[in-house]
Parts: structure tokens; sequence; C-alpha cells
């Protein structure tokens, strides 16, 4: 596996259970929703952690971006994501449904433009400048820790 697939099934399995938290929502399951959401949360913020402490930076070295250039704007795009996830719990808790499909409505218009941004040229230049390292680097990234 390279670690554009990797991080590529990655963005998957966060959609999935994105996925999963609507559909408890459209049956009122406001419980299991609250579990999954908190899956959701806890896997799309450790995702992005990924990127901006481990990614990210060893990109920005070896191509020199010097602080600028495309994980810039991925950066602020994870932090316009990262403000929906209180929104989110809060009409979980309120059973407020039409609030909640509003708000995932736009983070998921967000998180697939900014998916594809990544996976169709950031992934790509990463996977050249790393081919090397890319067990390495995948290991890394399946032990990768966040809390
Ligand atoms: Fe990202
Ligand atoms: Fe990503």
């Amino acid at each position: 596996m390279t670690i554009k697939e990797y991080m590529t099934q990655n963005h998957k399995e966060c959609d999935e259970l994105l996925a999963q938290v609507e559909s408890e929502v459209a049956n009122k399951n406001w419980d299991k929703a609250i579990e999954l959401n908190d899956l959701f949360k806890n896997e799309t913020l450790k995702h992005f952690d990924m990127e901006e402490s481990y990614l990210f930076p060893m990109f920005e070295e070896r191509a020199s971006t010097g602080g600028c250039g495309p994980t810039q704007v991925m950066r602020m795009e994870h932090d316009q994501a990262r403000t929906v996830f209180p929104k989110l719990e809060e009409s979980l808790k309120e059973k407020d449904s039409d609030r909640y499909f509003g708000l995932t409505e736009s983070l998921m218009i967000l998180i697939q433009q900014h998916n594809l941004k990544e996976e169709q040229m950031l992934y790509t230049m990463i996977q050249n400048l790393f081919n090397d390292e890319n067990e390495t680097i995948i290991e890394a990234l399946k032990n990768y820790e966040f809390n």
C-alpha cells in the first residue's frame, strides 16, 4: 500500500462514519447517533492531526515551501471543518435533525472538495517525494497516536 492509498482509504472511512451518523439521525436514534458522531469526530480530527503534525511538515521541509503553498490552504480548511463539530454535537443534543442535516450538507461539500485536492494533488506530490520511505511512513501512520 502507498501513502496515497492509505490516506485516501482513511478519507473513505471518515465518509462512511458520517453516513452512519446520518442514517441514525434519520431514524431518530439519538443515542446511537451521538455515539457514532464521537467516532466520526475522533477519526476526522486524528486524520487532520496526522496531516498537520506529521505528513505536512515532512512535505514542507523537503519541498521547501517556506510555510506557504498547498499545505497552508489545507490547514485553513481543516480549521473551517473543526468549527462545525461543536455545532453538530449541539444539534444532536437538541435532537434537531433539520439543523443537523443543514450542517452536514455544508460540511460534506467542504470535506469532499478538500479531500479531492489532497488525493489528486498533495498526496501525489508527497508520494513522489517520499516513495523510497513508503514502508516506514505507512508504519508510522498505522501507529499514529492522537488524543
Ligand atoms: Fe486534510
Ligand atoms: Fe486528508
